[in-house]
């Protein structure tokens, strides 16, 4: 069966008809950029203008980079602060022509996408996968069941949002060397581990595709550490899976 997967990131809003069998995209996805500001009202065009290039009539599933509870978007520490408590399944339904709309968190979605498809296939135990870029996101899966909207990019660390300091925004704005950011990253993971002791760290985000870079200079971590697989596609696999019902 296929479903309808979008990812809403800060860069970009990508979408594609997802193969639910294989935990691939089933067509080529279509990418608009973000818009700027990034108000609930343009992203839903945004988004609207992805699945329009597909010929697409079924459920939709959508992630988003802030607290999803029940189809409301709860927070927005890097969209728009119009998005605070909007009910974001009804909007983006609507602008779908009516379409099934299932919106999640963004980590909480590649999460997902990785527990099936990825780096925590049959993984038992507590298993995190970090998504590192514009913000840090988490999720958090106990014996591969989900534990939604858990926002560990928000630790504090040092007095600080740990995003703040340990996101590749960060590493970009600052442009630390990957040691320097491997370092920053292991002190977050090593607070993360020290509140969980997860089994293992699934790192996502665009990064994940240079984890030789920064991994293996991460030292005194307990859990496995591994990259995960899905790279690119994972929030919009996940997304799909979602709207499927799981
Ligand atoms: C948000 C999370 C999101 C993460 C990655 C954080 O700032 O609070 O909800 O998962 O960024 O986009």
């Amino acid at each position: 069966m296929n479903v309808f997967g979008v990812d809403i990131g800060g860069s970009g809003i990508k979408g594609a008809p997802v193969d639910l069998e294989r935990g691939k995209l089933a067509q080529e996805r279509h990418k608009v950029l973000t818009p700027h500001p990034s108000t609930p009202d343009a992203v839903a065009d945004g988004v609207a203008e992805v699945v329009s290039q597909f010929d697409w009539a079924g459920p939709v599933g959508i992630t988003f980079p802030g607290v999803v509870t029940s189809g409301i978007t709860r927070t927005a520490a890097n969209v728009d602060k119009g998005w605070v408590d909007v009910d974001a399944a009804t909007l983006l339904g609507d602008r779908l022509g009516g379409l099934p709309v299932t919106i999640l968190n963004d980590a909480d979605a590649a999460g997902i996408a990785e527990m099936t498809f990825g780096a925590g296939r049959g993984r038992k135990g507590t298993v995190m996968l970090l998504t590192f870029g514009t913000g840090i996101g988490s999720a958090v899966f106990i014996d591969g069941r989900l534990v939604p909207n858990t926002e560990l990019g928000h630790l504090e660390l040092h007095g600080h949002d740990a995003e703040k300091n340990a996101s590749t925004r960060a590493k970009d704005d600052e442009g630390l060397s990957w040691h320097h950011w491997a370092h920053r990253v292991q002190k977050y993971l090593q607070h993360v581990e020290m509140l969980f002791s997860p089994e293992l760290f699934i790192i996502g985000g665009g990064v994940s595709r240079k984890a030789d870079k920064f991994v293996p200079l991460i030292k005194g971590i307990r859990a496995e550490i591994v990259p995960a697989e899905l790279q690119n596609n994972a929030g919009i696999v996940g997304a799909a899976m979602a709207a499927a019902g799981g």
